[in-house]
């Protein structure tokens, strides 16, 4: 049975190798590349899961496949950023990407965020579709995927009356 679990420092080699997966299988999705991940030392990877913001996978037997995770700018305690979802191909269409987007917004919530937002690059029809599914709402801010790329991102938005922090 699929379990989602939050990662921690000591899951960074498992994390590591999904974020590698990702990067690998869909290099126009995400604004890192592979080759900038393959020069990361283990304090990056472990220094990413020790940060206190989410980093939610699904796990199916004894591996990961598929993740996505929340970041809440330092400036912006209204705000989290969701970021790196992805779903290994042979586990896409069973509702995976899904439970995790609504694990990080639920995190957002109760941290008293009242906005979730995330980029989706032109043409990424699948996960726009389950982004607008999910009421994110596209906000027409476009920029480019990463400097030089002519491909572009959009922003989309979720936004919700805030719980009270605790
Ligand atoms: C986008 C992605 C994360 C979806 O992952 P998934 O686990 O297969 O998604 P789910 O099974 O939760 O599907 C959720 C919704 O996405 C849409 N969707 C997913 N795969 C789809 C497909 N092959 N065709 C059409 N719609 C699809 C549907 O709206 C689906 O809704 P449904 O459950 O009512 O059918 C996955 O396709 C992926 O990793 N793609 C490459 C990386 C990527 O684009 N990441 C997003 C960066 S913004």
């Amino acid at each position: 049975m699929a379990t989602i679990e939050q990662l921690g420092p000591d899951d960074w080699q498992e994390f590591r190798e999904i974020r590698m997966r990702a990067l690998a299988d869909a290099p126009t999705a995400f604004s890192m590349t592979l080759a900038d991940a393959e020069e990361q030392p283990e304090e990056v990877w472990r220094g990413r899961l020790d940060q206190g913001d989410p980093i939610l996978a699904v796990r199916d037997g004894d591996r990961l496949v598929a993740m996505g995770g929340g970041w809440r700018p330092p400036e912006d305690p209204d705000r989290v950023m969701v970021w790196g979802m992805w779903t290994a191909p042979e586990a896409r269409g069973r509702g995976y990407a899904r439970a995790l987007l609504d694990h990080l917004v639920d995190d957002a919530r109760s941290y008293g965020a009242s906005t979730v937002e995330l980029h989706v690059t032109e043409g990424n029809d699948n996960a726009r579709r389950l982004y607008e599914d999910c009421d994110f709402i596209a906000t027409g801010e476009w920029t480019p995927l990463r400097e030089g790329s002519r491909l572009r991102i959009e922003l989309l938005r979720l936004t919700f009356r805030p719980r009270p922090r605790h």
